[in-house]
């Protein structure tokens, strides 16, 4: 498969080990390199091809072959990043050794080997030096041989200030104090690695500080902060610590190296890295603070914790052969969450968050016909970085979820053994994986996963259903579910879908296997065949990747189960979630989405009410500029109300995690859709935490700002940016950052947009609160209008790269209108971004679906939301 991509290096010489020494200077953020690479010549040739990017190659490429000393030039390709080493005589196969020398760039940009500035506790301005080199970015660092499957062992040596600390993928073995001219300065030698890709590099310079335990086999794990921050590592270090212990157990593969840690990084673009043995984090991924952190973050920093150890096995002891693969890596460490949180804190319910955020938004991404597989083809760089989606995440995720529950979980596990065991310190593909699966099992995998994985998109059954003379007739159909129906192709997807189905009488699942368009269920399926009455529910424990489409008589019947808790959560989950889609695809009219919507109002789980109140606000955001969207507001107020009473504002002791969480969601969109007694406690609150900041409880906090952002002035405004300011905590920080974008009048909203790229607030969080002020009704258009002013900012900002599609996708996708169809189409023609090609479509198909929503159920939700409810 590999033998198609243009952008691959020349396969004629290969890297065994890299002696890499690095001098970065932290005054001039530039560093300098000597490399010496010992190579594998395979065939005869004068040439030699390597990654190299944003690096000046000193003088020649020195090559030695047992007593030969050959001197290469050096030319630079800078378009497809890598450097050609060319020589007169032709290089014979065999061991050689290439030495160079270079010089790059200490940059701001968060990829390669960055900057990352932060404050010491009396104010002074510091800086750290990081690397973030997934995932093509280690040819910012060092010339190298940049793809996964050039795997080589890497010995890497750096000369830094004294006082500072050096943090890699192993451990140190050395440290030499230098004199004369360079007294002031250090060599710390870190052990050679085991052989690995060059995307899991790492090396962080600065004034790190830590925390310590030991795994019950012996392994170091360390959290690393910059001064003033390591008790904040305490409970990542308890995670860390029992989650290597479970993986150790779990894949009955030890964790490969002798030491592991886990390093904040004060600037950082995604959420984390799983460098091997020296993971990076963003602040928020990381650090707990006791008194001022909620519950929410905690379980953020246990799920990304869980995430980049599962890759330490999944990514970094077995790595996919080629990007194509991504999901191999991404889609395991995001199912391995669940795995993990399921042992460590079975009291969290991981199971039903996890259908909540990764399986919903899986299938919410993969409802666009812009959509991809999940095995996808990979033809130029660009494309690489814009893989790292939901579908390589979420999707991938629910695809081995189904697997595992296909083949039953321990035999699942013991075929995940079998290929680590088989794959160790090498490269794979899908079959890799679906040989140990299928000689464990002796089930078909292959034959099943591959309708999932080389298909774009997923199925939604059609269920219809006829009572006659006694005897009931049930008919499944399936087709590929789409936002956006009726476009021209020829749309023959047929996948092979496992199907449970429960029924009022029969709690216990019959399962049949739907791999034709359509079927006829055989009645006898069920101990007791239903009758008219009673509801026939599919995909029962939401397991299977697709959406069921019930006759609207059919769906109602759920009304009243849902209603008296009858049904599961995972189930009560997806009904809510499918109605929403089903809607949004013109499959329901709006009315009997609110009928149903309606029927939640005694709902009391934390995961049903995530998905139930974001789909809420897509609505109001959708009808955010009809007359009626004051009515809308009143529904929204009607429907929390109880639970919200039910919550309170007080916390008990010992109160469960979901509660914790639950309750700030729940009063803050009561408070926001406007009800006076939550708007006043909320104020109140804040005055008090104004004078006393340990009076409002972290998990209130959220909601408290939010609340009285909603309604609040400048006054208010400028309290709330004076703690944002004084803040050093990034967690409390981006909650301020939030609140600031739920002001409603535009003049504070502008200032918020104007603050955001003033210099006060760090470039990874400003995509992030972007999000939040384009989906607030009164700053959707104002950001949109603003990103397009500020293009050339933003631009800067990003370097082009991959954040840039985040920015577009926060601010375009919310858009609700044909002219912005044509409007958002027309500025990417003349502002191209090469990183954000699919995301532009996706957003642009995004708009219309709104448009056409709006356009098709306009006067439905006036009518309803006017007349009598039930
Ligand atoms: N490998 C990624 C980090 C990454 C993403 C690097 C994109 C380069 C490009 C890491 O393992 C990851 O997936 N982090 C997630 C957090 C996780 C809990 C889903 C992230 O950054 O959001
Ligand atoms: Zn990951």
């Amino acid at each position: 498969m590999t033998e198609k991509i243009a952008c691959l290096l020349p396969e004629n010489v290969k890297p065994v080990k890299y002696h890499l020494w690095l001098a970065p200077n932290l005054k001039t953020f530039t560093f300098e390199g000597v490399l010496s690479i010992d190579i594998e010549i395979k065939e005869p040739t004068n040439t030699i091809t390597l990654h190299a990017d944003d690096l000046v190659v000193k003088g020649y490429a020195e090559l030695t072959q047992e007593n030969l000393h050959l001197w290469g030039g050096v030319s630079y390709d800078k378009e497809r990043q890598i450097i050609i080493l060319s020589y007169k005589d032709a290089l014979l196969p065999g061991l050689a050794t290439l030495k160079l020398n270079f010089t790059g760039q200490i940059n701001d940009q968060l990829y390669g080997f960055y900057r990352s500035k932060y404050n010491l506790p009396n104010g002074e301005e510091r800086y750290i030096a990081t690397t973030q080199c997934e995932a093509i970015d280690a040819r910012r660092i060092f010339p190298c041989w940049d793809e996964p499957a050039s795997k080589a062992v890497i010995e890497v040596v750096v000369r830094i200030p004294k006082e500072l600390v050096a943090i890699s993928n192993m451990p140190i073995v050395k440290e030499d104090l230098l004199s004369g001219d360079l007294s002031l300065l250090k060599e710390v030698a870190f052990a050679p690695t085991p052989p690995m890709s060059t995307y899991l590099f790492a090396m962080m310079v600065g004034e790190f500080e830590w925390v310590e335990a030991h795994t019950n086999s012996g392994i170091l794990v360390r959290v690393c902060t910059t001064p003033g921050k390591k008790d904040l590592g305490n409970f990542a270090l308890d995670q860390a610590v029992k989650t290597l212990e479970f993986y150790t157990e779990y894949f009955g593969v030890p964790y490969p190296l002798p030491k592991l840690d886990l390093v904040a990084i004060p600037d950082f673009a995604a959420g984390a890295m799983e460098n091997w043995g020296a993971d990076t984090f963003r602040e928020t991924t990381l650090l707990i603070d006791p008194r001022n952190s909620s519950a929410a973050a905690e379980e953020r920093v246990v799920e990304v914790v869980d995430h980049e150890l599962a890759h330490q096995w999944h990514g970094n002891l077995v790595t996919m052969r080629w990007w194509d693969s991504l999901w191999l890596n991404e889609g395991f460490a995001s199912w391995m969450e669940l795995i993990a949180c399921k042992r460590i804190h079975p009291d969290w319910k991981p199971e039903d968050r996890f259908i909540a955020e990764d399986f919903l938004s899986a299938l919410n991404a993969d409802a666009l016909k812009s959509s991809r597989p999940v095995q996808v083809t990979i033809n130029n760089p660009h494309e690489i970085n814009e893989s790292f989606d939901a579908i390589a995440y979420s999707k991938g995720a629910s695809m081995i979820r189904m697997l595992e529950n296909f083949l039953g979980p321990e035999v699942f596990r013991r075929g995940l053994g079998r290929y680590m065991r088989n794959h160790a310190y090498s490269n794979t593909d899908p079959r890799d994986l679906w040989d140990s699966l299928e000689l464990e099992s002796i089930k078909p995998v292959r034959a099943m996963m591959d309708t999932w994985l080389r298909q774009t998109g997923y199925p939604v059954i059609h269920v219809k259903r006829e009572h006659k003379n006694g005897q009931m007739k049930l008919e499944l159909s399936q087709e590929r579910f789409l936002y956006e129906k009726n476009f021209e192709t020829s749309e023959n997807s047929l996948w092979n879908i496992p199907v449970g189905i429960t029924t009022e009488t029969n709690n216990t699942r019959a399962f049949l296997l739907l791999d034709t368009k359509k079927t006829e269920v055989d009645t006898s399926l069920f101990p007791v065949v239903p009758n008219q009455s009673e509801w026939i529910k599919l995909n029962a424990a939401h397991t299977g990747f697709f959406r069921v489409n019930y006759e609207p008589e059919e769906l109602l019947k759920f009304r009243p189960v849902v209603m008296g808790h009858k049904l599961p959560v995972a189930d009560r989950i997806e009904l809510c979630d499918d109605a929403y889609a089903l809607t949004r695809a013109g499959h329901y009219s709006a009315d009997l989405l609110l009928d149903f919507f309606s029927g939640y109002k005694n709902e009391m789980e934390l995961p049903v009410w995530q998905v139930l109140l974001s789909r809420m606000n897509g609505i109001r955001l959708l009808i955010s500029h009809e007359p009626y969207v004051k009515l809308f507001e009143s529904f929204v107020r009607d429907l929390t109300r109880p639970i919200a009473k039910s919550v309170g504002w007080v916390e008990a002791v010992h109160e469960g995690h979901q509660l914790k969480i639950l309750r700030g969601m729940v009063l803050r969109t009561l408070g926001e859709a406007g009800e006076k007694e939550i708007i006043e406690e909320a104020q109140k609150r804040f005055e008090a935490f104004l004078k006393d900041h340990d009076s409002l409880n972290p998990n209130l906090r959220g909601a408290v700002y939010g609340i009285v952002a909603s309604v609040g002035d400048e006054t208010t405004y400028e309290a709330i940016c004076d703690l944002y300011k004084k803040e050093i905590l990034q967690e409390e920080q981006l909650r301020l950052l939030g609140a600031l974008t739920d002001f409603q009048n535009p003049d504070l909203l502008a200032k918020t947009l104007k603050f955001f790229i003033g210099g006060e607030v760090r470039s990874q969080d400003v995509y992030l609160v972007l999000r939040s002020i384009a989906t607030n009704p009164a700053g959707r258009d104002l950001t949109w209008q603003f990103v397009k002013e500020n293009w050339e900012t933003f631009r800067m900002m990003y370097e082009d790269g991959k954040l840039l599609g985040r920015v577009i996708e926060a601010v375009c996708k919310p858009l609700a209108s044909f002219a912005d169809v044509a409007d958002v189409r027309s500025f990417f023609e003349t502002h191209p971004v090469p990183d954000a090609k699919r995301t532009i479509e996706q957003s642009l198909e995004s708009i219309r679906i709104n448009a056409k929503w709006l356009e098709r159920d306009r006067s439905v939700f006036a009518s309803w939301l006017t007349g009598p409810k039930s």
